[in-house]
């Protein structure tokens, strides 16, 4: 559907975000969040060591009509204020996908709106314009979320170039992994984060070494990770689980801030933003200022409620892409549950 909003001045968006366990919706005004509410499903899924699909869906079916009253009420605005539906089509989960996108058809067509289908991912870096509205591309983008690693240059508001991406696990997912090794609930990586401040990164990690000069892997160090720790079990050995925690997290930090900066300096570039859950961690936070300034780069991470997921930051990928001239998506919309990260 073509874009009648682009240059209208004020623009309200309504967004709904349902890819995986929280059930969000915020109001979105021109860069500001008027009003969110968030229903998160961890404690469930916790009981499970992991998100369960299933589970998932039906939870946020029983959520989300909820959750999208809430946001209204709280930024004041009703549906006559609103000038579009926007919801996350994927990446993610497929039923859960389903139940934001449905109920997004449903709100769109019952109340005449026009409906932006977003991209999760491209939302997390729009995170970033929420929490830096001076923020402006081109800049690097460090993607690290429990789906995806990838380092990008975002060289204008809907265009962005991968130079690397994982061969294997996500990060967010070796926390996770990780995290159970350890005996640590779920989601692993807020944890495995407390556990290392008791402890000291003085355990030997591997390095991966990759043919593509951007490119990350995963499996490497977490398979390193099992193995230390499953041999110290075997031989009955006492290890210290805090050194565990702490070795494998600077290990999976600084390989992405390197990798950050070195994408940087190689195209000239003197801002990193960084998006997605594991961009929470504050000593990725740590490792990555001291890779960076020293070498005049700036880092901006969104606040911690903006790098896990959330509908705000769909909010304003929708804006983003409506102020660029983005089509509206039609009717016949569907859930995605994996998408290149080029895609919008
Ligand atoms: O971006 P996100 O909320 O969801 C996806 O789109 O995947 O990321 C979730 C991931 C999980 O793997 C979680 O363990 C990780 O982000 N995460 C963290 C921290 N907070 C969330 N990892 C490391 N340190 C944290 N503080
Ligand atoms: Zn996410």
């Amino acid at each position: 559907m073509p874009n009648a909003l682009q240059d209208k001045p004020q623009l309200t968006v309504l967004a709904i975000e349902s890819s995986c366990d929280e059930t969000a919706c915020a109001i979105v005004r021109d860069g500001v969040v008027l009003g969110e509410s968030i229903s998160t499903q961890i404690p469930i899924h916790r009981l499970y060591g992991g998100v369960v699909p299933e589970i998932a869906s039906r939870n946020h079916a029983v959520n989300i009509n909820e959750v999208v009253r809430t946001a209204l009420a709280e930024s004041g605005v009703t549906m006559a204020d609103v000038d579009a539906i926007a919801v996350t089509y994927g990446a993610g989960l497929i039923g859960a996908l389903l139940v934001g996108v449905s109920y997004a058809k449903g709100l769109a067509y019952a109340h005449n709106k026009p409906l932006m289908a977003v991209n999760h991912i491209r939302g997390h870096i729009a995170a970033n314009y929420l929490a830096h509205p001076d923020l402006e591309p081109p800049y690097v983008a460090l993607i690290v979320s429990g789906g995806h690693t990838a380092v990008a240059e975002v060289t204008d508001y809907t265009h962005l170039t991968i130079y690397g991406s994982t061969a294997d696990d996500a990060v967010g997912e070796a926390f996770d992994k990780v995290a159970r090794v350890l005996g640590l609930p779920y989601p692993g990586g807020p944890e495995i984060e407390k556990l290392a401040r008791q402890g000291k990164a003085c355990i030997p990690m591997p390095h991966a070494k990759m043919a593509a000069k951007y490119d990350f892997s995963y499996s490497g160090l977490k398979t390193a990770v099992i193995n230390y720790v499953h041999t110290k079990e075997q031989k009955s050995e006492p290890y210290e689980r805090a050194d565990v925690a702490a070795s494998f997290q600077d290990a999976a930090v600084s390989i992405l801030a390197e990798h950050a900066v070195d994408l940087a300096q190689e195209r000239g570039i003197r801002t990193i933003a960084v998006a997605g859950g594991v961009g929470a961690n504050g000593r990725l936070r740590e490792v990555l200022n001291n890779y960076a300034y020293p070498k005049g780069i700036a880092t901006l991470f969104p606040p911690k409620r903006f790098c896990t997921d959330n509908a705000s930051m769909i909010g304003m990928e929708a804006l983003v892409q409506i102020r660029a001239g983005a089509d509206f998506a039609p009717m016949t919309l569907d859930a995605v549950a994996t998408i290149p990260l080029r895609s919008n």
